[in-house]
């Protein structure tokens, strides 16, 4: 199960076993290779492996209990950035110093359930399918200050629970990530982090504080970055800043933090190719060996990058719709199931699970690396959901096989920011979610019904006032 069919290098599940599992669960349903994500990890790993970094894998990408439970046995530490996001961590057995918990606008509440396990929103609930969890659940290992303004809330809070909090600040370094606009987080218009005039008040004020301890810089320029250019002249501002704050503070800084954003191969024809991990180390390394040889600890926070290869949606067509020069193939996944396309006008490849040999995809890209003679027999298409947008779409004119309706398709390339970021919009329930390793597979998610959407509703409304 751990290869694909399509290109060796990105183990999907394989389509070709998949469709077992797919009549027993049904559709839509994301499969995860756990295979894929194992070898993910242990390529980044070995990558930077000269500047022994602790990776922490950006919850939001991919939630999954299970699935986090597999990356923190794998030696992964969690970036979080919400209290659920955190609680997520812990179910899935990772130990709290191995937390960072960045996000713009922490509550009151998170902050609190991070500091100290007693104010956990799960407090009083008996969770005990989790075995993982440890009883007692300290702080976490660090905090990522967005502002000056939440570095005063931490701090007070900490001392109200009589803790100390340790945090890095995150740098706005003001280097374009070259990505989608929409996911570029390190330039000055973005709400991220603060500028290095503001890093070094914080980092003055609070020299002295028994409550919060600032130890690091931080910085996350953007996602889905083709080339470690951008990375490399963000390292470069987060040393020369790390520099000007240990001369003034006359301190050593021991953690530096650089984020995530490494891209991943989706085969969109109007998308620059994707560096290998490899060449983003290469890039890297030699920016930050002589601090980590002088025991600074190094922090990478991968998402897309270890899981999104080895993920794919399932979806049954429903309806195939002809009209004029247009073919819509209508499915039960769309935008409530993968928001990407209607997000982001993201790229992913689709294709029908089984095909004739002929039509057995060779590529991600378009025309899936098929000869021209076989290109003659696709249709184009544009693959759509049941959600009333027009935006409501997974694919745009590509060429496909001839589907019928009870036709399934993969959606390729999916194992990030694909079931983290469905909705229920239209009052379609979640999808299902299952864990491939090896020959074997396990349901980590069943799927929503309906029940789950109205059972919050279907008590007479409380009285406010
Ligand atoms: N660290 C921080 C502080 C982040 O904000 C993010 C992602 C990451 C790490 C991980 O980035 P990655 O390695 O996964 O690129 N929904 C969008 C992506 C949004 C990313 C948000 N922050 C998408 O579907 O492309």
């Amino acid at each position: 199960m751990v290869s694909n069919q399509v290109d060796e290098s990105a183990p999907q599940p394989r389509l070709t076993s998949l469709g077992p599992l797919v009549d027993r669960v049904g559709t839509p349903t994301y499969f995860y290779s756990l295979d894929g994500i194992s070898a993910a990890v242990r390529r980044f790993q070995q990558a930077f492996e000269p500047i022994n970094p602790k990776l922490l894998f950006a919850v939001k990408a991919c939630s999954n209990i299970h699935v986090l439970a597999q990356l923190a046995s794998l030696g992964c530490g969690m970036d979080v950035v919400s209290a659920g996001e955190l609680e997520r961590a812990w179910l899935a057995g990772t130990p709290m110093e191995n937390v960072s918990f960045a996000g713009t606008g922490k509550t009151v509440d998170d902050i609190a359930a991070a500091l100290d396990g007693r104010n956990s929103p799960l407090r009083g609930r008996t969770i005990d399918r989790h075995a993982n969890a440890p009883d007692h659940r300290g702080a976490v290992g660090l905090f990522v200050i967005e502002s000056v303004e939440e570095a005063a809330r931490i701090d007070s809070l900490a001392r109200r629970f009589g803790v100390r909090a340790r945090a890095c600040v995150r740098l706005n370094p003001d280097v374009d990530a070259q990505t989608h606009h929409y996911i570029t987080t390190g330039k000055t218009e973005n709400k991220f982090g603060v500028d290095l005039e503001a890093a070094r008040r914080l980092f003055t004020q609070y020299r002295v504080s028994d409550s919060l301890s600032l130890c690091g810089l931080h910085m996350h320029l953007g996602s889905l970055m083709a080339s470690p250019e951008p990375i490399v002249s963000g390292v470069r501002a987060l040393l020369a800043a790390a520099s000007s704050i240990e001369a003034e503070t006359k301190t050593r800084l021991e953690v530096l933090n650089i984020g995530g954003g490494l891209g991943v191969d989706y085969g969109s024809p109007d998308s620059a190719p994707v560096a290998p991990v490899e060449d983003f180390a290469r890039a890297i390394i030699p920016e930050l060996r002589a601090r980590s040889q002088a025991g600074t600890q190094i922090c990478l926070e991968p998402g897309r990058a270890l899981v999104a290869p080895s993920g794919v949606l399932v979806t049954t067509v429903q309806y195939v719709k002809r009209r004029g020069q247009r073919t819509f193939i209508i499915c039960d996944a769309g935008m409530q199931t993968l928001i990407r396309p209607a997000l982001y006008g993201s790229y992913h490849f689709v294709w029908p699970l089984s095909v004739k040999p002929e039509h057995t995809p060779r590529a991600l890209s378009p025309d899936a690396g098929l000869d021209s003679g076989v290109q003659a027999s696709l249709e184009l298409c544009d693959v759509v959901g049941p959600v009333c947008e027009s935006s409501d779409f997974l694919a745009k004119r590509r060429p496909l096989p001839r589907v019928v309706p009870g036709d399934r398709l993969a959606v390729f390339t999916a194992g990030a920011y694909g079931m983290s970021m469905a909705s229920t919009y239209n009052q379609h329930p979640l999808p299902a979610e299952v864990l491939v390793r090896g020959s074997e597979a396990e349901l980590i998610r069943p799927r929503g019904d309906i029940y789950d959407l109205l059972r919050t509703e279907l008590d007479d409304p409380q009285r406010l006032s």
